[in-house]
């Protein structure tokens, strides 16, 4: 790969609710001998996603970065020397967010707070209180959102126009195959790359409904177009080729700068 093309990964999986420890194997197993510059996880990877209750959410969130969680991440990205970007439960005092760790080459960059919060999810988490964050690595500069936060367009505009050349976006989608299709256009409009790194099979947790998370993970281009995607069930590793020459050329065929053409002054009721 050359300083200007990078590799970029997704990991889809299905944890099991509860039992961090045995997550966090699987994961290890199932990226052993991979290289990437960049690596996605689902929303929630370490935990499952269904928790009951807050005080069930506060048993199983973890400090950022001394939780077990983030020290086997920093282990995993020290070993490979790139950015891992992964969905967990982030305790800070009394407060829980629904996050995502990252960190690169061994060391903590962030972790970003999810905003939009989906559904149930705020019975147990509090909302995020941002940024979106936008962090740099060997040149490839990533951008964080999770999961719903791919309805509000605003998310992934935000990280473009901060210079993201990809989006990462570990999720525990639920919804009918909409945010796969979104993902394309969200690409397309902004001219990154997205990862959606999604998890499968279903988990009930009663007195909660049970999800049927729909997989599908993709990796999505500047043209709007598919370069990577894993079947709706099983474990799957998707991966391609990031070229930052392509993400950073905001023109349209028309010679429209799409970028600098904007007209946020007319965007004022945003
Ligand atoms: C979701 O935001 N996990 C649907």
């Amino acid at each position: 790969m050359t300083d200007a093309t990078h590799s970029i990964a997704g990991l889809q999986m299905a944890p099991a609710f509860g039992d961090v420890p045995g997550n966090l194997d699987g994961v290890e197993a199932a990226i052993q001998g991979r290289t990437f510059d960049l690596l996605v996880l689902p929303e929630l990877f370490n935990t499952g996603y269904s928790f009951r209750d807050r005080d069930e959410a506060q048993s199983l969130a973890e400090p950022f970065p001394d939780g077990e969680t983030t020290q086997r991440l920093l282990a995993w990205s020290a070993q490979t020397g790139g950015m891992i970007v992964a969905g967990y439960a982030e305790r800070d005092g009394d407060r829980l967010f629904n996050a995502a760790a990252i960190v690169a080459n061994g060391q903590p960059l962030g972790s970003y707070r999810k905003i939009h919060l989906f559904g149930f999810e705020r019975e147990c988490f509090d909302p995020g209180d941002g940024p979106f964050p936008v962090h740099e690595h060997k040149g490839l500069r990533v951008g964080t959102m999770i999961c719903f936060d791919w309805i509000y367009p605003e998310a992934a505009r935000v990280l473009a126009l901060n210079g993201a050349d990809v989006i990462a976006h570990p999720s525990n989608l639920v919804l009918p195959g909409w945010c796969q299709q979104a993902m394309l256009v969200r690409a397309l409009e902004n001219r990154v790359y997205t990862v959606t790194a999604n998890r499968f099979g279903t988990e009930h947790r009663e007195p909660r409904k049970a999800l049927t998370f729909t997989g599908l993970s993709r990796i999505a281009g500047p043209d709007g177009k598919p370069l990577a995607d894993a079947p709706e069930a099983g474990e799957a590793f998707v991966e391609a080729a990031l070229e930052t020459v392509r993400s950073r050329d905001k023109q349209a065929p028309s010679g429209n700068d799409l970028f600098a053409e904007r007209r946020p002054e007319w965007y004022a009721d945003l």
